[in-house]
Order: structure tokens, then C-alpha cells, then sequence
């Protein structure tokens, strides 16, 4: 893809942290981990009970980093997918970052959801941003990354 490329992630118990790795070897892109307040709580539990909570009342976590988006023209963004959607820090990411005239590539980890699950949510969320939301893809195998760079869309 033309221009530079970042790739923003967030990882709890690894997996998305591994794609974007991966991703980032494929593609040279910049790989910034991102910070979230309040963190999220790394047992299965307490993560369960927080992020309902969080649905439940529509909190938007912060992102603390200190993000200078002026230099990217592809942003890919890393996520699990919790309950068949985003986590709410990627409506906080919509909501917060400049993303007029980027070019925004979603992908996800999961156990079984794929992308298209949280499609609807990312299109609402990317609304007025100016952003070109494009459908991005399920990262959970290697193969699966290769094949989206392969024939990106
Ligand atoms: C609270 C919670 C909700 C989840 N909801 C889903 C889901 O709706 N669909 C799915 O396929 N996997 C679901 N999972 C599994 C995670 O998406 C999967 O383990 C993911 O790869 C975790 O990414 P991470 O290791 O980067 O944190 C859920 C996991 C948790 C903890």
C-alpha cells in the first residue's frame, strides 16, 4: 500500500498481539501497542465482568498514548472481539484520533467470531470521521493475515 503504515493494537492475553506482530514483519509498519485507562483486568473473570459493565453502560475506556497519526496514510487496528463486536476503547480510538482522509484497515482476533461481526459496529463508529473504514480481516492464523495483504480489500 502506498504511504507509511501504522499498526495499533491491543492485546489481552496475547493473541492479537502475536497478528499484529506478524503483520508488522510483512509490512515494515510502524507497531505501537496501545494503552488503556482503566486497564483491563487480565483474568478471564474480571475481564468478562469489566467489559459487560462497560457494554452494559457504554463507557468508552481512554487511550493514554501519546498518538501522532499525522505521518500514517494506512492505520491497521488490532483487536479481540468481545461479545461479537469491537471493545469499547475502539470507540473511544474512533472518537479521539484524527482520521481525516486515512485509510483504516480493522482486524481482529478471536475464537470463532470473524471480522464481518464487528463490520457494523466499525461503520457506525467511523461515521463523520472521514476515515476510509475498509473491511479489514480475521487474524487468527498466519494464513489468514498473508491472504488479506495478498489481495487486500
Ligand atoms: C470477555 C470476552 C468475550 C469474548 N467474546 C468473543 C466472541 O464474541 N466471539 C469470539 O469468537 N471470541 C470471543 N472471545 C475470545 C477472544 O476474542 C479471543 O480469545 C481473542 O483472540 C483474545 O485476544 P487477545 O489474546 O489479543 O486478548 C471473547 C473473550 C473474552 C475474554
Amino acid at each position: 500500500m502506498p504511504g507509511q503504515s501504522l499498526i495499533l493494537y491491543y492485546s489481552n492475553s496475547g493473541n492479537t498481539k502475536r497478528a499484529a506482530q506478524q503483520l508488522q514483519t510483512r509490512t515494515g509498519a510502524t507497531l505501537i501497542e496501545l494503552k488503556l485507562a482503566p486497564a483491563y483486568p487480565q483474568s478471564y473473570f474480571g475481564l468478562g465482568l469489566r467489559t459487560k459493565r462497560q457494554l452494559k453502560k457504554n463507557r468508552h475506556p481512554a487511550i493514554t498514548n501519546d498518538l501522532n497519526l499525522a505521518p500514517y496514510t494506512t492505520i491497521y487496528l488490532g483487536f479481540p472481539t468481545w461479545f461479537h463486536r469491537p471493545p469499547m476503547f475502539v470507540n473511544t480510538f474512533f472518537e479521539t484520533a484524527d482520521l481525516n482522509g486515512k485509510r483504516v484497515v480493522p482486524f481482529t482476533t478471536s475464537a470463532s467470531s470473524p471480522i464481518s461481526e464487528s463490520t457494523p459496529y466499525l461503520t457506525e463508529m467511523a461515521k463523520g470521521t472521514g476515515a476510509d473504514l475498509k473491511i479489514g480481516f480475521s487474524a487468527n492464523y498466519l494464513r489468514s493475515i498473508t491472504a488479506y495483504l495478498n489481495d487486500p480489500v
